[in-house]
């Protein structure tokens, strides 16, 4: 496998989403250092969409910290509950916020974000880092996104 993603011109979402994922999980292959794999994700999903931001932040301490990311700096360590990141783990499931204004309590590390996804990363029924997207775009996350973002973050899962 050569370190490079390829895409066509004129796919759909999902069969771009199905392309990206097969070709991040052929890169990753027998990969089990979690950081460079988080590393590697991050970029296929920001250069496979062109998403503003995209990063994981792991599980340590009790709270988030920033994990390997592609994007604006963003901020280091999110408590449990707090921002879509801390809510997404406390709740164990996928936030989707059409309009990051909108949301109570929503950490703004840039105003470029206007909407965001944040899944979480399960290993052995734990969660043990949340990939959180963001988007230009408001109201750019459906449920194709969590769909396949779901997948993705199972792969971290799997691999770590
Ligand atoms: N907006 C997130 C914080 C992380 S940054 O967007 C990268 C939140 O509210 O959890």
């Amino acid at each position: 496998m050569s370190e490079e993603i390829t895409l066509g011109e004129s796919l759909t979402k999902e069969e771009r989403y199905r392309s990206l994922l097969d070709q991040t999980s052929a890169l990753l292959d027998g990969e089990k250092d979690g950081i460079a794999a988080m590393a590697n994700m991050a970029a296929a999903l920001r250069q496979g969409f062109g998403f503003f931001w995209v990063g994981f932040y792991r599980v340590s301490e009790g709270e988030l910290i920033l994990g390997p990311f592609q994007g604006d700096v963003a901020c280091t360590r999110i408590m449990k509950g707090k921002g879509v990141c801390g809510t997404a783990w406390a709740e164990s499931r996928t936030v989707i916020v059409p309009n990051v204004d909108e949301f109570p309590g929503h950490i703004a590390c840039s105003a470029a974000t206007k909407s965001e996804i944040v899944v979480p990363v399960f290993t052995e029924g734990a969660i043990v880092a949340v990939l959180d997207v963001d988007s230009y775009k408001e109201d750019d996350f459906d449920s194709v996104d969590q769909k396949w973002l779901e997948k993705f973050a199972a792969l971290i899962g799997e691999l770590i």
